[in-house]
């Protein structure tokens, strides 16, 4: 049965000189609540970005159940962009409209929003949202301008909006970046309890490690656009993560340190250890 296996193959995808994702191989036999870990410049974005066909490998093959998606054209390709949610780091709402209307763009699939469009929104999709906004506890928030929100608050409002694509698959790209501890956790407790309800796929990128293994079952390692480790939190041991980060986790976190003060990295450069 394909059922909703995700399979990657030979997955890779060269910008000019760049080999950003490199051969990359991966089966996600069940629902799983995946992170996928590695430095800034690994590969991680683009992976995403290619299995939801917002960008086309250059080698390679993705197949969801039966389908292959990279075969996938026109009217197919976009449904199936709109059945892969996509949760950013910026949130990516509009402001100055309610919050209940935010939710509901998302059954507008990959439609840019437009004013037009508002005549869209029914009662079967308010109905949907309210369920939605319900299952992220927001309810009582849906008449409030999305920017009145706090950073976590909006990240759950994404993620009610990525409900009301009837997602199969759920692709995060550092979601928790720009959010306090506290709220980092309540939205990875969101998108795991949606894993598990919706018995769907969770890939998160994430930047920090403790993240990746307090909620998440598996994590995949990147570096250099290849996948360098694969397995759940308890194997990831210190050589696992030399392997991941060039360095320890100790240095590591002495980087992340560092981060605090302002730190302009280029993608893809190396981090040098701002701790003396
Ligand atoms: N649109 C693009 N054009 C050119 N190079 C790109 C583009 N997108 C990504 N890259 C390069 O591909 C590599 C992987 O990038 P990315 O997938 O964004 O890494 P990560 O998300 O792990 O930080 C980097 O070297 C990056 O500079
Ligand atoms: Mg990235």
């Amino acid at each position: 049965m394909g059922g909703r296996l995700l399979r990657l193959e030979h997955l890779t995808r060269r910008f000019g000189d760049t080999l950003a994702v490199d051969r990359v191989d991966l089966r996600i036999p069940r629902p799983q609540m995946i992170a996928v870990i590695g430095r800034s410049g690994a590969g991680k974005s683009t992976t995403l970005r290619l299995i939801n066909r917002l960008i086309d490998p250059t080698e390679g093959k993705i197949y969801f159940g039966d389908g292959e998606v990279t075969a996938l054209r026109g009217r197919a390709l976009r449904a199936w962009r709109s059945r892969c949610a996509m949760i950013f780091q910026q949130f990516n709402l509009s402001g100055r409209l309610d919050v209940i209307t935010n939710v509901m763009v998302g059954c507008l699939g990959d439609k840019p929003l437009m004013p037009s469009m508002m005549k869209w929104f029914g009662p079967a999709e308010r109905a949907e949202a309210v369920r939605a906004l319900d299952r992220v506890d927001l309810l009582p928030q849906a008449l409030q301008r999305a920017e009145t929100l706090s950073g976590g608050q909006q990240q759950r409002v994404a993620i009610a909006r990525a409900l009301l694509q009837r997602p199969h698959l759920i692709l995060a790209d550092e979601p928790v970046a720009s959010l306090d501890p506290a709220n980092a956790a309540r939205v990875m407790e969101t998108l795991v309890s949606i894993h598990r309800d919706a018995g769907i796929s969770v890939l998160c990128n994430l930047h920090d490690l403790a993240t990746a293994r307090s909620h998440c079952e598996r994590i995949i390692g990147m570096a250099a656009g290849r996948i360098v480790f694969d397995g759940p939190p308890e194997s990831l041991t210190p050589d696992a993560v030399r392997r991941i980060y060039g360095v320890s986790e100790t240095e590591l976190d002495l980087e992340t340190a560092g981060a605090a003060a302002p730190r302009k990295q280029k993608d893809g450069q190396p981090l040098v250890a701002a701790a003396g």
